[in-house]
């Protein structure tokens, strides 16, 4: 199927980079939020990146000019009747998110792909809120969206090759890296990233790291790109102690629950860069 008309539900910190990704690549996008203002927001949010991307001469002007004009804005779901693909980037919660898929089973055509973000919900208990689970896929993105170029294709119990391969083939329209998986908890990436991320938090107190020496020593002795305790920051502490509790919740295992130092830090409102303090200050 050729998909021409993207919607994307909710414009929050996932929903205004998906949406940024798909009017770049030249898609016509419908961004529906629950307000006007939160709608503002989040085109004010994609306007400032691609301004970003002009002063570092990444994109023209009538580039980030043409991409913006392909972006409308909506607080009402009917208005995503026309999209061949709609991505829904709401909380993660799964009642609210079978409410929208519900909602948009009723307003969209019914060859429209309907694709969820969700980071560890279960794509199948979401599919099953519609009438057309055969339609319905993961479509997990990174964050940030327009910056990290995977996104997991998640086949649920009922999707069908046809819905999971037009969603893979815009992901690389749109000039991502797809890859396939499975509807199971965590899908790939957070499934390995989450544990061994809990893992290193748990070393500085069991080893007498300093979160500097943790990082120095993860960039240094193992390759990675930045330090355990930099990614947290940057992923948000809260953000990632849910998902490690709702991985915990899935799968049974203790190290995926977050260790207490993560907790207290939460407890505190020591988030990470969005706080200004985390691991370190900002
Ligand atoms: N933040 C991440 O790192 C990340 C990465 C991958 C996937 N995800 C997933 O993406 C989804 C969105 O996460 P986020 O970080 O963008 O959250 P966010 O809090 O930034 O945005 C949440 C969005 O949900 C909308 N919303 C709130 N109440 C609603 C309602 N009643 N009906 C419909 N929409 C409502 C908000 O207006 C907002 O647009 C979640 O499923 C999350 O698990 C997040």
């Amino acid at each position: 199927m050729t998909i021409r008309r993207v919607g994307v539900v909710g414009l929050g910190t996932m929903g205004a980079g998906i949406a940024q990704v798909s009017v770049q690549a030249g898609f016509d996008t419908v961004g529906r939020e629950i307000t006007d203002e939160l709608g503002q927001r989040g085109r004010a949010t994609i306007e400032r990146y691609l301004n970003r991307g002009v002063e570092k001469g990444r994109l023209s002007e009538g580039e980030r000019d043409g991409a913006l004009g392909r972006l409308t804005l909506t607080t009402d779901l009917a208005e995503l009747a026309e999209c061949d693909l709609v991505i829904e980037a709401a909380l993660e919660e799964l009642e609210l998110k079978r409410e929208v898929f519900a909602e948009l089973d009723r307003v969209t055509r019914p060859d429209a792909v309907l694709a969820t973000n969700t980071s560890a919900l279960s794509v199948s208990e979401i599919a099953d809120a519609t009438s057309r689970p055969e339609r319905v896929v993961g479509m997990h993105f990174f964050n940030p969206a327009p910056v990290l170029p995977l996104v997991e294709i998640v086949r649920a119990r009922h999707s069908s090759d046809e819905a999971v391969e037009a969603a893979y083939s815009w992901a690389e329209q749109a000039g991502k890296q797809p890859v396939h998986c499975n509807d199971t908890p965590g899908f790939i990436v957070n499934r390995i990233l989450i544990p061994l991320l809990n893992d290193c938090v748990r070393v500085l107190d069991e080893a007498g790291v300093e979160p500097e020496a943790m990082d120095k020593a993860m960039t240094n002795g193992a390759g990675w790109p930045m330090g355990p305790c930099a990614l947290i920051d940057l992923i948000g502490v809260d953000v990632h102690v849910h998902a490690s509790e709702a991985l915990r919740g899935k799968l049974g295992e203790a190290r995926m629950a977050a260790p207490e130092r993560l907790l207290r830090m939460q407890e505190r409102g020591t988030l990470g860069r969005k706080s200004g303090r985390g691991f370190y200050e900002y």
